[in-house]
């Protein structure tokens, strides 16, 4: 395609590290979406007769179709993707096929194809986010009242419910489709015009272009519009986060079916057994979505570190922005179709939940927030509960059956109900907190809203 100025054929080690098409074949659909774009405006701008870009049209879809069907040969020799399209369409439709690349450029081309690409993903992941979503306030409709103990620093810190834990997930969740929207919105512009870096003195309506492809416009400096690549450090960074997030779950479930607290079951489809051990069942999703969690991790850092030397404009390094974004496109699209999958068929062990929720410890805070409501400032009732927390300790006491008088004339009158786990998690009233009745309302929050 550019071989006027050169004696020698490419060597055939360049031709090997350089081609790209054994990985953005994947931009075929986009690539001919852009190029019947570009060639009606070429149509309209004269540059191409009826016949002429009916042709094209014609020739681009089945090129479109044999890809489609397994039947297109794509060559190394002939680099990427663009150029193998635009190769075969001339050899199929003859010279007319080498009008296309009029008041073009790969450079505009590779980074219209990409936007398509980014968007369609945004999309699409987050048509799989709102699937998980939907398998946890499932999990947790079931498990809307059952109280488990809440942590932090992995120790019991206050009771909550398995619901409330749960629908934790579906605000990171949603967060991470925001992500995606906002990401989609602002790569959604037309760079196609921008040329190799300067435009065109072919002067093509970019924003007839633009409008074609679904874009909301077109980028307004040719050299930004070569050179950027923000959406997808965009799309990399809100596919990491989202990745992030599954893994912390993960490790929530990893330790949720271990023996030591055994709140779940994971389905027998969902584990994996030892090839030496006999009675073991390992939660091997969980710990796959944790592990390649730092793939994607790699992936956002690959890029950023592309771009952070890069002078404007096309640089070849760009090239190597296809095979990160696609494989954590490709992970983070399995990671959340297998852990829907899982999460709709896992088992919740209410009665292990509720026991471990039932050490009255738990409601240690409840205790000094009784204290507060009889005017005690809450440092001190902090330091009198403390004390019978120590005491009850020292003696061995469950916590609910010490003899508060004796620790402190403070603790005159403790409500029985205090420590009842069931009226504890009633009263976590405001918006926001664990107790049945708020999860109920955010599940038929939830419900309407995905
Ligand atoms: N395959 C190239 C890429 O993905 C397309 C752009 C090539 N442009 C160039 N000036 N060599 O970056």
């Amino acid at each position: 395609m550019w071989k006027g100025r050169f004696t020698r054929d490419t060597s055939s080690l360049v031709q090997q590290y350089g081609e790209s098409v054994s990985h953005d074949w994947r931009l075929y659909a986009h690539d001919i979406a852009g190029s019947i774009a570009h060639a009606r405006a070429q149509l309209h701008a004269g540059l191409l007769d009826a016949d002429e870009f009916r042709s094209i049209e014609n020739g681009l879809q089945e090129i479109g179709r044999d890809i489609a069907e397994g039947r297109f040969e794509f060559k190394t020799s002939l680099e990427d993707i663009h150029m193998n399209i635009e190769a075969e369409l001339t050899r199929r439709i003859g010279p007319v096929g080498a009008k296309l690349h009029a008041a073009r450029s790969r450079n505009d081309q590779v980074a219209t194809d990409m936007r398509l690409y980014c968007r369609e993903q945004c999309d699409k992941l987050a048509t799989a986010v709102t699937g998980l979503q939907r398998a946890l306030v499932d999990r947790a409709t079931t498990a809307a009242d059952i109280p488990v103990p809440g942590y932090t620093h992995l120790q019991r810190g206050q009771p909550v419910t398995v619901g409330h834990h749960l629908l934790a997930y579906v605000e990171m969740l949603e967060r991470d489709k925001s992500r995606l929207a906002d990401c989609r919105t602002r790569l959604n512009l037309s760079p196609l015009g921008s040329g190799a870096l300067a435009g065109s003195t072919l002067a093509l309506d970019r924003e007839a272009v633009a409008r074609e492809l679904g874009f909301d416009g077109v980028t307004h400096n040719s050299m930004d519009a070569i050179a950027d690549r923000d959406h997808i450090a965009e799309l990399l960074f809100a596919i990491t986060l989202c990745g992030v997030h599954l893994s912390r779950l993960s490790e929530d479930l990893v330790l949720w079916c271990t023996s030591e607290f055994a709140f779940v079951t994971l389905s027998d489809e969902h584990t994996t057994g030892s090839s030496l051990m006999p009675q073991k069942k390992n939660p091997d999703v969980c710990e796959l979505t944790r592990g390649k969690t730092g793939r994607l991790i790699g992936n956002l850092v690959n890029l950023l570190a592309n771009l952070k030397g890069l002078p404007l404009t096309y640089n070849r390094d760009l090239q190597e922005d296809k095979p990160p974004l696609f494989d954590s496109v490709d992970t983070l699209s399995l990671a959340l179709a297998v852990n829907t999958e899982m999460i709709a068929a896992m088992e919740i062990r209410a009665d292990r939940c509720r026991a471990a929720a039932s050490d009255p410890m738990l409601l240690a805070t409840d205790l000094a927030d009784h204290l507060v409501r009889t005017g005690v400032p809450f440092r001190h009732a902090h330091e009198l509960v403390g004390k019978a927390v120590g005491e009850a300790i020292r003696t061995a006491t469950p916590l609910d059956q010490l003899d508060f008088a004796s620790v402190d004339p403070a603790f005159a009158d403790v409500p029985r109900e205090l420590f009842s786990l069931d009226h504890a998690l009633a009263a976590r009233t405001t918006t926001g907190s664990p107790s049945p009745e708020r999860v109920k309302a955010e599940i038929t929050r939830w419900n309407s809203r995905l």
